[in-house]
């Protein structure tokens, strides 16, 4: 059966199109590319219809990962499509859950920091890597290949 998977940050352009760009990367990797739908979006607006940050595309690029999402905000309907609505921060799940109205949806999804699947237990955030240098945006995906490989062992042998 199939399982799918949304990561969203604020601005969707840097981190939450990077976890997408990682996680698809892996699932292919080992064959699982078919089980898994993969999607990523914003909180925010601001950069809707814009490609990944070009220094978040080019830091992925070197580890030989590409990152294909178009920005997009959140939407109500999310919370029904997705079995998982993975965040980056707390300012990102605060708004998640403040949209969320559990009692309205036919359908819950599991909506988590994706820190929680770290193997590395003392980080809670993905730091926010928009306005600072070329460093941030390694440390983003070191986090996000770490997370989203517990991730997948958390979730490949679900029904
Ligand atoms: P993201 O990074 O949430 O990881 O996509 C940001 C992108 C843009 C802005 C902030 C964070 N911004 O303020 O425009």
């Amino acid at each position: 059966m199939n399982q799918s998977v949304l990561f969203v940050c604020l601005g969707n352009i840097c981190r939450s199109p990077a976890a997408e760009g990682v996680f698809l990367n892996l699932i292919k990797q080992n064959g699982l590319d078919s089980q898994y739908i993969v999607d990523s979006a914003g909180t925010g607006g601001w950069h809707v219809g814009k490609r990944a940050d070009s220094r978040m595309r080019f830091a992925a690029s070197k580890r030989g990962i590409e990152i294909p999402s178009i920005s997009r905000q959140i939407s109500i309907e999310d919370f029904e499509s997705f079995d998982y609505i993975l965040t980056m921060d707390k300012d990102n799940y605060e708004t998640v859950m403040s949209l969320f109205h559990e009692q309205a949806l036919k359908k819950k999804p599991i909506i988590k920091p994706i820190l929680s699947y770290s193997s590395e237990q003392s980080l809670k955030e993905i730091p926010d890597p928009y306005y600072g240098g070329e460093d941030g945006f390694e440390i983003v995906l070191d986090l996000l290949e770490d997370a989203c490989q517990c991730f997948l062992q958390a979730t490949m042998n679900r029904e």
